[in-house]
Order: structure tokens, then sequence, then C-alpha cells
């Protein structure tokens, strides 16, 4: 697992762990999940019964950009939940956020330009550039600022290696840390400042805890915003995302669809549209996961692991393992072979500095989370 090949591009370790916690429960034992950033609740029921009825006909590609229908309930989603009006035809359906980052990068920028990031960040971020062709810069974030990127960070990052574009959540992962408004716009600012591309990874959001998500495009019509149905709307497996562009790329991000990927899937371009219209069941999901932040960061602080307040946003808390071992990957294979409780080693966020560091998911069940700490606290005292 700790292989490093020249070209920089790495495995996804949550991946390898949940690989290695399969074949353990091949085996006969069982395995508390905390690796993967996946919601333990299937989508909506509103949302599979329109599946099942749509079935039969729903067979072929649609538009590439994707369904009017989708088109125009995401608008409405920006109206409602953001203020802002988008035109319909501004936005693509994608697969998933992740294939909404390869035609982001693709479109915004050429093979060899240089696009920064945050560390720690998703790992998918570094991999895809780096395999796409681009070049990384990477902003260093610290636990003692929130893990939060500030536009001072863009500035000093930018000073020291210049780059085109930045690519960024808030909420983050691994992290969970999210901005404000007065924090975003302080971000988007010195993107222009520096003529920088912002792309805004906005998957996390409807999963704030502390208020109201605020989207770039509140604040800016210059940013590429990527979001996607897998973590709010429950939809991982379902690969449907959105992407929403500035005018002057719209037409580059059409083409490049219409010859990567033709388009979305048609049948979870439908889920999706009647997932936009069931927000009280995802809002119920988010309740639960708040529950289950508290327990986790209470029970994580008592254990030993260092760790601050909860995390503002999505579903994970990031925390430190000075106490037991400064070496994150047998920490988490050891724990999982011993405890069988998966979580994903901090180097999968952060190459230099994340082997001190352990992430865990709080998007499961709560009694996952109360078997895995109780397994854990029996496995760090021996
Ligand atoms: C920050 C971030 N962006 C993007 C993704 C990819 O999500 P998907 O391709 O399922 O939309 C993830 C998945 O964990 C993520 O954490």
């Amino acid at each position: 697992m700790t292989e490093q090949p020249a070209d920089g591009l790495m495995p996804f370790h949550a991946m390898e762990i949940l690989k290695r916690a399969k074949a353990i429960e091949a085996s006969g034992r069982t395995v508390c999940h905390l690796e993967v950033g996946e919601p333990g609740s299937p989508p909506a029921p509103k949302v599979i019964e329109a599946v099942a009825r749509a079935l039969p006909q729903a067979q072929g590609y649609t538009n590439a950009k994707g369904m009017s229908e989708l088109r125009e309930a995401l608008a409405g989603y920006y109206a409602d939940q953001h203020g802002v009006a988008v035109d319909p035809d501004l936005i693509v359906s994608t697969m998933g956020s992740s294939a909404g980052f390869i035609i982001a990068f693709h479109t915004a920028f050429r093979p060899g330009a240089r696009i920064a990031i945050t560390r720690p960040g998703y790992p998918a971020y570094v991999n895809t550039l780096l395999g796409l062709g681009f070049g990384i810069a990477e902003i260093p974030l610290t636990a003692a600022n929130g893990w939060r990127l500030t536009g001072a960070d863009i500035e000093a990052a930018h000073a020291d290696n210049p780059f085109d574009g930045l690519l960024f959540a808030s909420p983050a992962n691994p992290t969970g840390a999210a901005v404000d408004r007065a924090q975003l716009a302080d971000i988007i600012d010195a993107c222009r400042r520096l003529g920088v591309r912002l792309i805004s990874d906005e998957i996390y959001h409807g999963l704030d805890y502390r208020g109201p998500s605020v989207s770039a495009l509140e604040l800016t019509r210059d940013a590429i915003v990527i979001n996607s149905f897998s973590k709010y709307y429950c939809m991982t497996g379902w690969r449907i995302g959105w992407m929403a562009l500035p005018e002057d790329l719209i037409r580059r991000a059409e083409i490049l669809q219409q010859n990567l990927f033709i388009s979305a899937p048609t049948l979870s371009q439908i889920a999706a549209t009647v997932a936009l219209g069931e927000r009280d069941y995802s809002e119920a999901q988010k309740d639960s996961y708040a529950a289950n932040r508290a327990l986790l960061n209470d029970g994580l602080h008592a254990l030993g692991f260092d760790i601050g307040d909860p995390s503002d946003g999505a579903f994970y808390a990031y925390a430190g393992i000075g106490s037991f071992s400064n070496d994150a990957t047998s920490f988490c294979e050891t724990m999982l072979d011993e405890a069988g409780v998966a979580i994903t080693p901090g180097i999968d966020f952060d190459r230099t500095g994340g082997h001190r560091y352990v992430r865990f998911s709080y998007a499961g069940k709560r009694e996952t989370i109360e078997i895995a700490l109780e397994r854990m606290r029996t496995f760090l005292s021996k």
C-alpha cells in the first residue's frame, strides 16, 4: 500500500482499505465501515419509485448536457437554495462530480497547466490532475486554522509557485472544514486578483452544520461549480452529478461531454430530478449525521485521538494519531485486521503530513459508530 510511482499516481487508500475489509468479511468476521464517505441510507423512496416506473422507456442517450427537466430543476434549486438565477443552458449533468472534474480541467485549462489544491484534500484531485497531464500546486492547511483555506494562503502559494486554477471544496474532505460567505468571498477575490480560475467543489453542500451552504455562484459567475447527488441525496452508486459553467466555457464543456461520456446515465438523471424535490428526506439524513458527529467526536477525544471541535460539515472526522503511531497506514491496517474497524490513513489526503492522521466517516448508522468506538477502546488499551 505504500507504492510511489514516478508519475505521482497513487491508489485511493480508502478503496484499498475497503478491499481489505471485504476480504475480512468474506472470511466470516464483521467490520465496522468508517473508511468510505458513503451514506448508509438509500435514496428517498420516491426516487426509487420514479425509476421503477421509468425503467421500461428510459433506455437511450439523452442530450449531452442532460435532460432539460433535470437542468431546469437544478436552476430551480439555485433559485430556492441560493437566491441566484442560473440559466439551465449553463448546466451540464455529469457522471458524478468525478466526471465533472475531467470536463472542468479540460475545459478551463490545457495539459501542462498547474492547478492548486489544498493539502489535506480529496485524493482524486491530485491523482486525476497528474493522470491527465496537469501539474499541481499544493496549498498547506493547518489544524490551528480550522483547516480552512484563506485568500492569504492562496496569495502566498501563488507567489511561491504560480498556478492557473484552484480547485477546492467547502465543506471539505477529509476535514469537514467549511468557509462562510465572507471567507468564500476572500478566496474568490484572491483568485480574481491573481487571474486564477476557480473550480468550486460543492459536493457536500446541504451538509453544513453551522449554517446554510454558500455557493460560489452567489458571489461570481467566473467560477466552475461542481456538485453531485452522491452525498446529500444518498446516491453514490447512481453516478450522477452536475456542473454550472461560465458562458465562455459552456460550449467546450458540452463538446467534451459529447465525446468523453455522450451523456450521463438516463435513469440516474430521472432519479436526480426527483431527488431534488425530496429535500426533507435528505434533511432527516443530515440530522442523523449531526448526532453521529457529536458521538464520534466525543468518543475519539476520550480514546486519546488528537481532535478539536466537531467538523463544520460533510461527514468526516480527521484525527491525529500522535499518541498511538506515526505510521497511519500500518495503524489502519492493524486496526482493521485486529479490531475489525475500517478507517482511512491520512496519506490519502496528504502525502506529506498525513502519516500522522486518520479519517473517520460518520455517514453510516449510529450503531456502527458505537460498536467501532467500543472495539477501538479494546484495541488501543492493549
Ligand atoms: C470532495 C469530493 N469531491 C468529489 C467526490 C466524488 O464524488 P462523486 O463522483 O461520487 O460525485 C468526493 C467523494 O468522496 C469528494 O469527497
